[in-house]
C-alpha cells in the first residue's frame, strides 16, 4: 500500500471513530439492557433517549428544545413509519443539509419525496442490482481485497474491508472510476457532512464548518465525473447512466442536478454498509457455532445477513415529526413533536420476536425495520443487501476465521450509529 493510500485510510477511520465516539456519549457501553428496561417500563417515553445520554439526537439535530418521545416497541415504530403522511421527515437534515443544499431525499415528504423516489428507483431495484452483483460488486471484492487478504493471515476488518469495501464496490455501481482516491476523499467527507451535529458546542464549531468545506468538495469533484461520463457519451446501467437518461417532470437533469443528486446518494452509501458489516462480523465471530453454520451451508447467508442486521443494527433509530396533533400508543402527540424511533429496541421486541436477544438466523422473519418502512424505506437496501452479501461469502473463504486474542474483544458500540472501532481477526 502506497504512503498515500495509507493516509486516506488513516483519515477515514479518524472520521469513522468521530462519528462512533459522538454516537456514544454517556451512553453504557451495551445499550440492549437500557432498551429492554425502557420497553418494559416507558414503550412510549416523553423525553430523547439519545439527548439523555449526551449523544446527538436527529428528533432535534440543532437542540432547538422541541419536545420529543421515544418509542421502543416494534408495533408503534411500525405504525409511524409506514405512515408518512401525518409523521413527515423534513427534520431529517437539520443539523447537516446545508452543507448539501439541504437535497435530500430521506429530507423530503408529500409529493415531492414521492417524485423523486420514483425517479430515481430503477437502479436501486433488486432486480437491477441482482443483475450486477457479479459483474460489478463481486469482483471489487474478491479482487481489490480478498485476494490481498488472504497471504496476511491477520486483519483489522473495519480498518483493512469495512471502511474501504462498500466505497469502492457501490462507487463501482454509481458509475465512477476506478479511482481509490477519489472513492476515499469522497468517503471521507461524507462521513464528515453526516457528522456535524454534534451535543458538545466546541465540537460542534469544527464539525459544522468543516462538514460545509466537505459538501462543497463532494460537489467539486462529482462534478468532472458526470461531465466526463457525458463526453464519452456511453451510457452504462450504472447509477449516473441512469440519472443521464431518466425524464423528471417532463426534462433530463443537468450535469449540476446530477452532480447534486448523486452527492445526496453517497452520504447514504458508504458508512452505514460499513457498520452493518463490522456489526455483523462481530456477532457472527462472538457466536462461533453460528459463523460454522453459515460456513457449511452458505445458502444461509442471505439470512444470516438479514438476522444481524435486526440484532444489531447500525442505524439504531429513526426520526419523525408529528405533521398534526396525534396519537400512538395511547399517548396524545402535539403538532411539531419530534418522534425517535428507537429501531434497535424495536428490533429485539419479545412481542414480535422469539426469544429476540438470541442470534438465531433460521428465525422467522416480520418486516425488518433496520432499513426503515413504508415510503422512506431505504433506497438503497438491495445494494446494501448485496454488498454484505458478497462480503460475508468472501470471509467465509479465509479458513477458520475467528477473533486474534491478541486484541480486546471487540464491542459494538453507539447510541444511533454504531459499530466496533476494530475487529481484529485472525485465519490459517
Ligand atoms: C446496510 C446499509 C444501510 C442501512 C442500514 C441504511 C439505513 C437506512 C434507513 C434506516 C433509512 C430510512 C431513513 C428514514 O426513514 O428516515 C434509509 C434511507 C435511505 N437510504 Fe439507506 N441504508 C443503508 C445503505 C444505503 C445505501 C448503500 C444507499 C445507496 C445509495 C442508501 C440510500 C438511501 C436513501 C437514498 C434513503 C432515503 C430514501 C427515501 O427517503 O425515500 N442506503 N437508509
Amino acid at each position: 500500500m502506497s504512503s498515500n493510500q495509507a493516509s486516506h485510510i488513516d483519515q477515514m477511520v479518524a472520521d469513522y471513530e468521530m462519528v462512533t465516539r459522538s454516537n456514544t456519549g454517556r451512553s453504557p457501553v451495551d445499550i440492549h439492557p437500557l432498551m429492554t428496561e425502557m420497553r418494559n417500563k416507558c414503550p412510549v417515553m416523553h423525553g430523547d433517549i439519545q439527548q439523555q445520554h449526551g449523544t446527538p439526537s436527529q428528533a432535534d439535530y440543532t437542540l432547538s428544545g422541541r419536545p420529543v418521545v421515544t418509542l421502543f416497541r416494534y408495533n408503534d415504530v411500525h405504525t409511524v413509519l409506514k405512515n408518512a403522511k401525518d409523521w413527515e421527515n423534513h427534520l431529517f437534515g437539520d443539523g447537516f443539509g446545508d452543507a448539501v443544499d439541504n437535497l435530500l431525499i430521506v429530507a423530503m415528504d408529500g409529493e415531492e419525496h414521492a417524485k423523486l423516489r420514483a425517479t430515481l428507483l430503477k437502479p436501486f431495484t433488486r432486480g437491477e442490482v441482482r443483475k450486477q452483483m457479479d459483474s460489478m460488486i463481486r469482483p471489487v471484492v474478491m479482487d481489490e481485497f480478498l485476494a490481498k487478504m488472504r497471504p496476511k493471515g491477520k486483519a483489522d476488518l473495519v480498518r483493512e474491508f469495512a471502511l474501504p469495501f462498500p466505497i469502492r464496490s457501490a462507487y463501482a455501481y454509481f458509475g465512477f472510476p476506478d479511482d481509490e482516491e477519489l472513492s476515499s476523499n469522497l468517503a471521507s467527507w461524507a462521513i464528515q457532512v453526516v457528522g456535524a451535529p454534534q451535543v458538545d458546542p466546541e465540537l460542534a464549531a469544527i464539525t459544522v464548518p468543516r462538514s460545509m468545506v466537505a459538501g462543497q468538495a463532494m460537489y467539486d469533484a462529482i462534478l468532472p465525473v458526470v461531465q466526463a461520463y457525458r463526453q464519452r457519451g456511453e451510457m452504462r446501467q450504472d447509477i449516473i447512466g441512469h440519472l443521464m437518461q431518466v425524464e423528471h417532470d417532463g426534462s433530463r437533469f443537468t450535469d449540476d442536478q446530477i452532480s447534486s443528486l448523486v452527492r445526496s446518494l453517497l452520504l447514504a452509501a458508504g458508512e452505514t454498509t460499513t457498520r452493518s458489516f463490522a456489526n455483523m462480523m462481530v456477532q457472527l465471530l462472538e457466536h462461533p457455532d453460528v459463523l460454522d453454520e453459515v460456513r457449511q451451508d452458505r445458502s444461509l447467508i442471505p439470512k444470516a445477513v438479514l438476522e444481524t442486521l435486526r440484532r444489531d443494527p447500525s442505524t439504531a433509530s429513526i426520526a419523525r415529526i408529528a405533521a398534526r396533533d396525534l396519537e400512538i400508543g395511547g399517548h396524545s402527540i402535539p403538532k411539531g413533536t419530534g418522534i425517535l424511533c428507537a429501531v434497535a429496541s424495536a428490533n429485539r421486541d419479545p412481542e414480535v420476536y422469539e426469544d429476540p436477544d438470541r442470534l438465531w438466523i433460521k428465525r422467522p422473519m416480520r418486516p425488518l425495520l433496520t432499513f426503515g418502512f413504508g415510503p422512506h424505506m431505504c433506497l438503497g437496501m438491495n445494494l446494501a443487501l448485496a454488498e454484505l452479501e458478497v462480503a460475508l461469502d468472501a470471509m467465509l473463504d479465509l479458513p477458520n476465521l475467528r477473533l486474534d486474542p491478541a486484541y480486546p474483544r471487540p464491542v459494538i458500540r453507539g447510541m444511533n450509529l454504531r459499530g466496533p472501532d476494530a475487529v481484529h481477526v485472525l485465519w490459517d
